[in-house]
């Protein structure tokens, strides 16, 4: 009998949490070559960064780790393959290679299934790049190495149509696809089989998702999940303010496994600036359908993502901003500061806010809303949630974490671990920060 040797693969993850799938899907390929994943990088034969490139930070970060793994892994004897896969890779291409020798091989979001074969050529000593965006994969057969047991991730759709002037996405993406619905409906089912609690689908903008054969949208995807594992809770990221249907909001309400959670992002308060950004929305569209969502569930939680120092953002746009967030009342905010991207419409436009203004605008942002969120967690002291137990906490194994419905972090003493990862408990919450909420369990 052959004797195949088992190399052993390890992977950074950056970004969102398509990468994390993405990486679950890799890892998935790998396998079925004879590649094992490890969680040590010391006696890997591959390392790969999976990477975005959504704002500057997040690629000069890759850069740095690149530079120190170039310094660390000088002097190893087994030569070890260095690889730049995702959003980075599809946006530098062979770039990548020349400006950081230690890279052999660059793949793009949707080429992985080359991996295994550029791989084997780059342990020959072969370079490799494969960065060719397609309209079709969507990675439906492959079957995703999950390592968390609790939570799943399952990609419904890739890329991104919509060219929001200030993003990357669509160019390191590609055009938009979605997975088949029965496709999607199975595989919710197998995963409930394997004792996953919690399933979160995921696309960059879900409310576009659509079945052409069956002719099914997201609602109809959503609800049929919710139906197949009545056991298990739904969750779903991200959905485009422009495209949330009326129906939409009525399916998460009408069934208990769907999660009251909806991460809505506005990105601005300001209609002169959310033209600007090609959003396809204006301020009062997107209160309109906050409204809606709150007529129907009143307890929801709703989290969102803003920009601060857009081109063109004037101090009215930005105070927008601020009354918006008020208005609103948001649980929970991802808060950046507007970085240009090469390509994109905005890239075009004069970045006239200096750094320091932004900074300034960005920090009152993260202030106000810090606030806010302190507030409404405050008023949580008292009430109880539904909690899916997930690990000891961090800061004291007595404490475990788990989260709510409405995707809090919930923080609770249980002594003996008598409760263990997947189960549900009631607690009573008792006190709260600004992202956690802490209380004890009642039977
Ligand atoms: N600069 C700053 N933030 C950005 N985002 C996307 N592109 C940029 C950019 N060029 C933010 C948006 C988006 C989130 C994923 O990242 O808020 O919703
Ligand atoms: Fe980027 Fe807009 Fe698509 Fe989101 S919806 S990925 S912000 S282009």
């Amino acid at each position: 009998m052959e004797m195949t040797e088992t190399y052993k693969l390890y992977i950074e993850t950056y970004g969102c949490q398509m990468n994390l799938n993405d990486t679950e899907i890799v890892s998935g390929i790998m396998r079925e070559h004879g590649w094992e994943t490890t969680d040590n990088i010391d006696n890997a034969d591959a390392v790969l960064l999976n990477t975005c490139s959504v704002r500057e930070n997040a690629e000069s970060r890759i850069f740095k780790r690149l530079t120190h793994f170039s310094q660390k892994f000088k002097k190893r004897k087994n030569k070890l393959i260095v690889g730049v896969i995702g959003c980075m890779a599809e946006r530098f291409n062979e770039r990548l290679i020349d400006i950081q020798d230690i890279v052999s091989i660059v793949v793009g979001p949707d080429e992985y299934r080359k991996l295994p074969i550029l791989l084997e050529h780059a342990m020959g000593g072969v370079k490799g790049v494969a960065v060719e965006l397609s309209k079709v994969e969507t990675y439906e057969d492959i079957i995703p190495l999950r390592t968390d047991g609790v939570n799943a991730w399952l990609s419904i759709m890739r890329g991104c149509n919509n060219f929001c002037s200030y993003c990357v996405v669509p160019y390191t993406r590609g055009r938009e696809r979605s997975r088949s619905h029965t496709s999607i409906v199975e595989e919710v089912a197998s995963l409930a089989a394997k004792g996953f609690k919690e399933i979160t689908l995921l696309g960059q903008n879900v409310n576009s998702y659509h079945d052409k054969e069956l002719n099914k949208d997201f609602a109809d995807l959503i609800s049929d999940c919710a139906i197949a594992v009545p056991q298990v809770r739904i969750r779903y990221t991200t959905s485009h303010p422009r495209d949330m249907s009326d129906r939409l909001i009525e399916v998460m309400a009408s069934h208990d496994n769907i999660c009251k959670h909806i991460h809505l992002p506005v990105q601005s308060g300001s209609d002169r600036v959310l033209k600007m950004m090609n959003r396809g929305y204006n301020r009062e569209h997107y209160l309109g359908r906050i409204s809606k969502i709150r007529e129907l569930m009143p307890n929801i939680a709703i989290t969102t993502d803003i920009i601060a120092g857009f081109p063109g953002e004037t101090l009215e746009d930005h105070q927008l901003t601020l009354s918006l967030l008020q208005e609103v009342k948001y649980s929970g905010a991802f808060m950046f500061k507007y970085s240009p991207r090469e390509n994109t419409k905005a890239f075009d436009m004069p970045d006239d806010i200096p750094e320091e203004e932004k900074l300034r605008r960005l920090n009152e942002i993260i202030d106000l809303q810090n606030k806010i969120a302190k507030e409404i967690n405050h008023h949580e002291k008292g009430n109880i949630h539904r909690v899916l137990v997930e690990c000891p906490s961090k800061r004291n194994p007595e404490d475990w974490m788990g989260r709510s419905d409405t995707n809090k972090v919930v923080i609770f003493p249980n002594p003996d671990a008598k409760f263990s990862q997947g189960d549900y408990v009631n607690v009573k919450i008792k006190r709260s920060s600004s992202a956690t909420l802490f209380g004890e369990i009642v039977e």
